[in-house]
């Protein structure tokens, strides 16, 4: 650990340099001195921080302060502060901070993209369709959504109302930095909740436009609060403090563990949406080329990295080297390269510990005898630096080996042979986890039929594609709660009744 004098200079060093100069690479350090707790740019009590790490040049890209206990509590105060109003709001008034926020993220993609594909690698040229489009859409939706919260139920005299939860703490993972945001923080705005966020340590980028957004916009002070920090150290502030009513978290099942426990002493709401194995079934008479095509390009997507991604694909022995084939030459397609690149298809993973940690089990899946289709363990051709991995394909995979079991959370597919479509339902469901799943089959009534059998949040047939308007969420390992569509809403929802007579 640094000592806090050293990072102090280092931090004024840093923004010297941002002011005056260029880093090695030619571009600009972006460096973040303040947090942003109750409407105020603020100071951190701690003077140490976090360099973030451009994943495709491994070169420092921007700096953010590293909160302490101190600024977490000070954010909590602040969310305390602003709720008992905030609470109190008209549903049509939290409707317009909500359009007017939507409207200047808008006038920001650009600014939200860049930062997006600057810290975690996400290719320049398909970061607004994948990741800030459908994310300021999304938060724009929490605007109509918000007089759900209007609805009163009568029920002989008792009258069901739906008030806001409380003081929300939301912690998010690198790997959909803004959906992820959004996808709390506007149905907890929406629901009349007052919020601390705080960023994975690689993508905190877009928290901080997003914080100006709310500044611009003249959201009250203390509504929305921002804290960058390592999860470790102000995740059990934040997650334990009496002052929060509620955490939600996306990221790993381990940190999940921690958030829970931390949370469990003051009997906190805890919503988490964490990893995920989900699987693939094709059937025998399904459009093969259309349903491999479907399955390798949904893994491949963000470079591996996406929590509800269809990680086995199952498939009818009878048709199984035919599959293989396919998903070769589909992930073959790829390009992998420099994400400013506009004929890039994958970028690098977010970092280069990410790289290792799938490079680990690409090791793995060839020590437990799955074969190598294409890709592995090495740099693709040409690159020399980055955290880049080729799209790799292992055919040949039992859903007892580790590589079929554990969330990879890189561009990495297996591919496990059945007979009968019961013992595929039997390998789909048999996993710890239960985020997504799919269905190819000859007809969508067919379809429809296994996707019933599946234990998992969500079930894409024939084809189908991920909507914000859908609630998302898992079962089994893969978490509890439910983010998205009205649901979204709903988990920052307490209920009261009130009894007349
Ligand atoms: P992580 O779970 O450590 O990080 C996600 C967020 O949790 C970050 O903001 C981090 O600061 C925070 N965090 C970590 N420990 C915490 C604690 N004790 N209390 C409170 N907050 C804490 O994930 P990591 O290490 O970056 O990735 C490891 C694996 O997690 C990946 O390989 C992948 O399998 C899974 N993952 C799943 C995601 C999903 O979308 N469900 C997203 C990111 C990672
Ligand atoms: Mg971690």
């Amino acid at each position: 650990m640094p000592s806090p004098l050293g990072c102090y200079t280092k931090l004024q060093w840093f923004m010297m340099r941002a002011q005056h100069s260029k880093s090695e690479t030619g571009t600009s350090v972006k460096v973040h001195d303040r947090l942003y707790i109750n409407g105020q740019w603020t100071a951190p009590h701690s003077t140490r921080v976090h360099e973030i790490i451009n994943p495709a040049t491994t070169q420092v890209c921007a700096v953010t302060p590293l909160a302490n206990e101190a600024d977490c509590i000070q954010a909590i105060d602040a969310a305390c502060e602003a709720l008992p109003k905030w609470s109190q709001t008209s549903t049509q008034e939290r409707s317009h901070f909500i359009t007017a926020a939507a409207d200047e993220m808008q006038r920001r993609a650009d600014d939200l993209a860049d930062a997006i594909t600057m810290t975690m690698g996400c290719p320049r040229h398909l970061c607004p369709n994948l990741q800030v489009l459908g994310s300021i859409a999304a938060f724009r939706s929490y605007a109509e959504r918000a007089k759900l919260m209007d609805q009163v139920e009568e029920r002989n005299g008792i009258h069901i109302l739906k008030e806001p939860v409380g003081v929300c703490t939301l912690i998010n993972p690198w790997n959909y930095p803004l959906s992820i945001l959004v996808g709390k923080t506007a149905p907890a705005l929406a629901a009349g909740c007052t919020v601390i966020v705080k960023p994975a340590e690689q993508t905190p980028l877009q928290d901080f436009i997003v914080a100006e957004v709310f500044e611009k916009i003249g959201l009250p002070p203390g509504v929305f609060n921002l804290v960058t920090g390592i999860g470790p150290e102000v995740g059990p502030v934040l997650c334990a403090h009496e002052g929060v009513d509620m955490v939600s978290f996306t990221g790993s099942t381990r940190a999940g563990v921690h958030i829970s426990e931390s949370a469990a002493p003051t009997i906190k709401r805890v919503c988490l949406e964490l990893g995920g194995k989900s699987p693939l079934i094709i059937t025998e008479d399904a459009e093969l080329e259309t349903a491999v095509r479907y399955g390798v390009q949904d893994v491949m997507m963000n470079t591996g990295q996406t929590c509800s991604a269809l990680t086995r694909m199952l498939v009818p022995e009878s048709r199984y080297e035919e599959a293989v084939s396919i998903a070769q030459r589909v992930a073959e397609e790829n390009v992998v390269g420099n994400p400013l690149d506009p004929t890039t298809t994958m970028g690098p993973l977010c970092s280069e510990a990410q790289k290792e940690t799938v490079v680990d089990y690409i090791h793995q899946g060839i020590q437990e005898g799955a074969r190598l289709v294409t890709g592995g363990h090495h740099m693709p051709p040409g690159m020399t630096h980055g955290a880049y991995l080729p799209p790799t394909i292992f055919a040949d995979v039992t859903n007892q080996m580790r590589i079929a079991r554990e969330e990879i959370f890189g561009p990495v597919l297996c591919m496990i042979p059945f007979k009968e479509v019961d013992e595929a339902v039997q390998l789909a469901n048999d996993s710890v986890y239960g985020l997504s799943s799919a269905v190819f089959a000859k007809t969508t009534d067919e379809a429809l039929a296994i996707a019933r059998q599946i234990r998992a949040g969500q079930c894409f047939v024939q084809g189908a594609h991920f909507t914000t308007e859908a609630p998302f969420g898992g079962y089994k390992q893969s978490g509890n709660g439910r983010e998205w569509g009205d649901e979204g809403l709903l988990e920052y929802v307490e209920v009261k009744a009130v009894l007349t007579h």
